[in-house]
């Protein structure tokens, strides 16, 4: 391996990936760039570039990616119906690919031999950059200071920072790791690790507590077209609009709280909770649109690819031959997923209350049984008695075998 003399480094501007900065400026005698990707963290980036370069960084980068995040990564996920282990919308795991991508371009482009993250050895994250660096770009030398420096910790990642004048805010410590984009806020660390612990309400970033929620119930109406949501309340939004707006009236309601103990991809259970409010009320209303217009066996088969495909977002394989032909399959159940879905947000609860479709597989006239039935009944007789015959002849030879006990 050659020497490296340029670094691209995945910067959030804390502590960790400060001190990363700084430390690989002086092992590898290399440039560093940073970059920064902004996904609706919810926090001010402003600034964040004079910090890297007065942390040694010999160029700074802010890319805004929260379009491309919600229309080519959010997307697909929500339309594949994609929960991990059936809960976890994949805020976190859907942007580490999208943050690659963005980083290994820089490198090119910047011409430099190495990428850097600040994920640790005990998580998914780190499996995500690196396994989506080498699909991108196959040469690309990876970096993981995290897992290899001589810091043990936090105490003596500050001690280095202030011996280095290194600019950090040593604030109040939370005691939770929390990483924030437009598609949810994943959250650890802390009391959390107790998994009999209820979660404190520190710990919850962005959602009222169902008890502090309004009184009143909220009703929305949200439509889709083709399996993407276009509009709130007879209102058209861009995509990155429509999930903030659900993430504050979710929030404020108290929607979107999750609490679950996951399996990582290295083999640790462990205990995370969630606040998606706009991930969740979007994948309830449009499942519940896929109720109503696909037909039986596509709808029963769904779920299959939902698993699968989660599994691979999950697990760092974006950038699969396998997760393109899901979309494939994807896009092809969409076409008829157009429609509005009425829900009611209220302390805690989204519910669905009613739901149409020009697309609607519901006939009522099939369904009532008031006067406009259509439904013959007669018909019935033969199809009931052919559906249970192999049932009906196993009993009858059971009748002659010997007694079971
Ligand atoms: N468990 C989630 C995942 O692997 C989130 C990981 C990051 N969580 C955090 N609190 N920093 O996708």
């Amino acid at each position: 391996m050659g020497s490296i003399k340029k670094i691209v480094l995945a910067y959030s501007g804390g502590l960790d990936t400060s001190v990363i900065l700084r430390w690989l400026k002086e092992k590898y005698k290399a440039q560093v760039i940073t970059y920064t990707a902004n996904l609706g963290q919810g926090i001010s980036l402003e600034g964040i570039k004079e910090k890297a370069l007065r942390t040694g960084a010999s160029k700074a980068y802010i890319e805004d990616l929260r379009e491309e995040f919600c229309q080519n990564y959010v997307l697909p996920a929500l339309r594949a119906g994609a929960l991990y282990e059936g809960k976890y919308p994949l805020a976190t795991a859907l942007a580490r690919p999208l943050i690659t991508k963005g980083l290994v371009h820089l490198a090119e482009k910047e011409g430099a031999e190495a990428i850097a993250h600040g994920c640790s050895g005990k998580g998914n994250d780190q499996v995500r950059f690196e396994v989506t660096a080498k699909a991108l770009n196959p040469e690309i030398i990876i970096l993981a200071p995290l897992r290899e420096w001589e810091f043990n910790s936090r105490e003596e990642e500050i001690r280095y920072a202030q011996l280095k004048n290194i600019p950090i805010q040593v604030k109040e410590e939370s005691p939770y790791s929390i990483d924030r984009n437009l598609w949810g806020i994943s959250i650890e660390c802390g009391s959390l690790e107790d998994p009999w612990t209820e979660p404190p309400s520190d710990s919850y970033q962005i959602t009222k507590s169902p008890e502090d929620a309004p009184s009143k119930p909220v009703y929305i109406e949200i439509e889709f077209k083709e399996g993407v949501p276009v509009g709130i309340n007879g209102k058209n939004y861009s995509l990155v609009e429509l999930i903030e707006w659900l993430n504050k009236i979710g929030a404020d309601n108290g929607v979107g709280r999750i609490d679950l103990i996951e399996n990582r991809l290295v083999g640790i259970k462990s205990r995370e909770i969630y606040e998606a409010p706009a991930a969740v009320i979007l994948h309830q209303a449009h499942r519940e649109l896929e109720s109503m217009t696909l037909d039986k066996d596509t709808l029963h088969f769904k779920p299959i690819v939902s698993g699968i495909y989660s599994d691979l977002v999950y697990n760092g394989l974006w950038y699969s031959p396998l997760r393109k032909a899901l979309d494939s399959f994807t896009n092809e159940t969409q076409k008829v997923v157009s429609g509005i879905v009425r829900m009611r947000l209220f302390k805690g609860n989204s519910q669905i209350t009613g739901r149409k479709s020009p697309y609607s597989l519901y006939d009522k006239k099939l369904a009532t049984y008031g006067e406009e039935d259509i439904f013959n009944q007669k018909a019935s007789k033969g199809f009931v008695q052919i559906w249970g015959l192999s049932l009906q002849t196993i009993a009858k030879l059971g009748k002659k075998s010997p007694k079971k006990n």
